[in-house]
């Protein structure tokens, strides 16, 4: 089974604003990356997000960690059976992802998974880019990622019952139909909204270990101009106190406290809203939705 939500890379013509951008604003540990890019610490692990440079924004792959090469081959097994190829990654690629070994494969929309094992850890040496008390991660991993997908019933079947990914719940309002997934305590690692037509990286969420931290975040993006996508609210099924930024890669970031811990014995619920308070959408009214990968052609080209 998946563990938890170990990285996240991404391709971006903006590597300059997110010079700034990363430390100054979301408070992560920036070092260069031998591509020209950027790499960002939140915790022990060598790095989280790796941002590449090139001429188009774009999620290159999703990293998820798993114990080792055998559960990692169980999973590969299940992706081959529903016709998907995995590939095993070579030796410069695990360095390139400081990791020990990884397989990956690409999901029915074109997302790249990797599964990887024996992250290398460099204890004790994340420095926050900005005064903060830091990330909550561990066990629960990075953080979430959201998708949009075009078929929700087939991103159900791909996440669950082949990745292995467990229901958390249901929201469904108006035009909004989401699942969320866990695979550790932490209530969601992935969610995917239903987006006809397109497939998109809706956001990447941060979760921080104070209400301060998000507090301060809020306060800097307000005064750097940083397009707030939704304001300050709680979610109904996570119970995360939350705001959400535009990134300068196109995609959203949810920077959030406090959200809420699942167990084997969650059971999943329905709810018709996304917030008990806040998250509302007036404040950037141009932002985009969030970052398109792929738009399907239309029907019959
Ligand atoms: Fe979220």
């Amino acid at each position: 089974m998946i563990r938890s939500l170990a990285y996240l890379g991404v391709t971006t013509p903006a590597i300059e604003e997110w010079r700034s951008f990363g430390p100054e604003v979301l408070g992560l540990d920036m070092a260069d990356g031998p591509d020209g890019g950027l790499r960002f610490k939140m915790d022990e692990a060598q790095w989280r997000l790796a941002l590449h440079p090139g001429e188009r924004d774009g999620v290159d792959y999703v990293g998820w960690s798993v114990v080792g090469e055998a559960e990692a081959r169980e999973i590969a097994k299940k992706v081959a059976a529903a016709g998907i190829e995995v590939h095993d990654g070579d030796a410069g690629l695990c360095a390139e992802r400081a990791t020990t070994g990884l397989l990956w494969f690409e999901d029915p929309f074109g997302i790249r998974h990797e599964l990887s094992w024996g992250r290398l850890i460099v204890q004790s040496s994340f420095r926050p880019g900005r005064a903060m008390s830091g990330f909550k991660t561990g066990e629960q991993g990075m953080g979430h990622v959201v998708f949009m997908v075009p078929d929700i019933k087939k991103a159900d079947e791909f996440y669950s019952e082949v990745m292995g990914f467990k229901l958390s719940d249901l929201i469904i309002q108006g035009p909004l139909n989401a699942r969320f997934y866990h695979i550790n305590g932490r209530h969601h690692s992935l969610a995917v909204a239903e987006a006809p037509g397109v497939v998109g990286f809706q956001h990447l969420m941060l979760e921080v270990n104070s209400l301060d931290d998000v507090g301060m975040a809020l306060d800097e993006c307000e005064r750097r101009g940083v397009p707030i996508t939704m304001t300050l609210g709680r979610h109904v099924n996570d119970l995360m106190t939350s705001f959400y930024l535009e990134s300068p890669s196109a995609f959203h970031i949810e920077y959030g406290y406090g959200g809420l811990q699942v167990d084997d014995l969650w059971e999943p619920k329905t709810f018709d809203r996304m917030s008990i308070w806040g998250h509302h959408r007036h404040q950037a009214p141009d932002a985009g939705p969030g970052l398109i990968l792929k738009a399907e052609p239309p029907a019959g080209a």
